[in-house]
């Protein structure tokens, strides 16, 4: 994987693809992970890949995510002597902007804490905060309740992400519970993720966000 030679917010409109590196983690809501990653495709000038934890690979099939997928093995197997490269650097140079989607409360509150014990903690722990980090928390509404998630949300917020905010529905477990921004949802929410241009954070409205990401006008 090449590495990206500068930010894009500070660069001249891009000449290759945007990259979005989506990170999933083990939310009921990664069942949603390949419907993500189809939409995301549907927007022209997007190159996706996806990293994943192992709890939310119980949530979907791999043969349903037509791009790259990686995983901690990938991580381990890679890299065998000095030379080799390191995966979740790499990763984080590739990216022009991260997205994690379904955020659960074990990978919130890790990252909330600085603790990177595998290859999607690494990459965000790692990760070049002028390009946009956007996060998407999915839980049960008990964990989503308690006072530590508002807290652990926050910090998040401080160090410059973006949270796409949940939405409350029906979980699997027959709770109302906060839950993965649905991604029509997700079109209702204007997102500033320009200091100077606000883009409409839809998948399904392709063209304000494919035109912000032509424009080349990302920043933190
Ligand atoms: C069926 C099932 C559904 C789950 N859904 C959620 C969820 O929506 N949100 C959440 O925070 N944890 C959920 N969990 C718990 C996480 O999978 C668990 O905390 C796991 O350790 C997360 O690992 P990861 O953050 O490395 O992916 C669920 C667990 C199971 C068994």
């Amino acid at each position: 994987m090449e590495s990206s030679a500068s930010c894009p917010a500070a660069a001249a409109p891009l000449e290759r693809p945007f990259r979005v590196l989506v990170g999933v983690t083990g939310s009921v809501a990664a069942l949603k992970l390949p419907l993500l990653v189809s939409r995301l495709l549907d927007i022209p000038g997007l190159e996706v890949a996806v990293v994943t934890t192992e709890r939310a690979k119980h949530f979907y099939s791999p043969q349903d995510i037509p791009v790259t997928l990686y995983s901690d093995a990938d991580e381990w197997e890679m890299w065998k002597c000095r030379s080799d490269p390191v995966l979740h650097i790499d990763l984080r140079r590739w990216a022009d902007l991260m997205l994690v989607a379904p955020l659960d409360a074990n990978t919130l509150g890790k990252v909330a804490s600085g603790i990177c014990d595998n290859l999607l903690t690494c990459v965000i722990r790692a990760w070049d905060c002028r390009k946009p980090l956007l996060f998407c928390p999915a839980m049960n509404t008990a964990m989503w309740e308690h006072p530590i998630t508002a807290q652990q949300v926050g910090l998040l917020r401080a160090f410059g992400y973006m949270e796409i905010p949940c939405v409350a529905k029906k979980l699997v477990c027959g709770d109302e519970g906060g839950h993965l921004a649905s991604l029509t949802a997700q079109g209702r929410k204007r997102a500033q993720l320009c200091g100077h241009t606000s883009v409409c954070w839809d998948l399904g409205q392709t063209h304000s966000l494919s035109s912000a990401f032509s424009s080349g006008k990302w920043k933190s």
